[in-house]
């Protein structure tokens, strides 16, 4: 799970998806990081962790990580959360098969619609209730297709 600083959307994906994953008990790795180094080594936003709180997820143990090229080699699928994330990773691609694992994250829920998780850093605490929607229904659709 991918977006900008790695403190907001994308420790929200991680802690939603894990959750699910655990739940159902798939034996699946799930992990995130920011295009942009800003954030690494930071706890995730406390916004992020009072909305994951309120939903049984805990984000207490996230620590802020940077997108490396050799997370291509380690992942199978890597979500973006916005179209700007998508294009940065894309950027760094070093051939189709890395291409070909990039996927933007609310295409599971609306295929081929490209709509962007909003980035809810400058807003307020409504957004990241709106953002936690969103992940959470992507991530459903994520493990309905891991189940199939
Ligand atoms: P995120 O949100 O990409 O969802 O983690 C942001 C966090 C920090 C910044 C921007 C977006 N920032 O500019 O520091």
């Amino acid at each position: 799970m991918v977006c900008l600083g790695n403190i907001c959307r994308s420790p929200l994906a991680e802690g939603i998806l894990r959750h699910k994953i655990e739940k159902k008990n798939l034996p699946v790795k799930v992990n995130s990081c920011g295009t942009a180094g800003y954030h690494v080594g930071d706890f995730a936003d406390p916004r992020s962790t009072e909305v994951a709180h309120k939903n049984n997820i805990d984000l207490s143990g996230h620590i802020g990580k940077q997108f490396s090229v050799s997370d291509f080699d380690t992942y199978d699928l890597i979500y973006a959360m916005d179209g700007n994330n998508y294009r940065d990773i894309l950027n760094q691609a070093r051939n189709k098969n890395d291409e070909a694992k990039v996927k933007l994250l609310m295409n599971e829920v609306l295929p081929n619609e490209n709509v962007d998780i909003p980035d809810p850093y400058y807003g307020g605490s409504n957004g990241f209730d709106n953002v936690f929607k969103m992940i959470d229904q992507a991530c459903d659709r994520i493990i309905e297709k891991l189940e199939s």
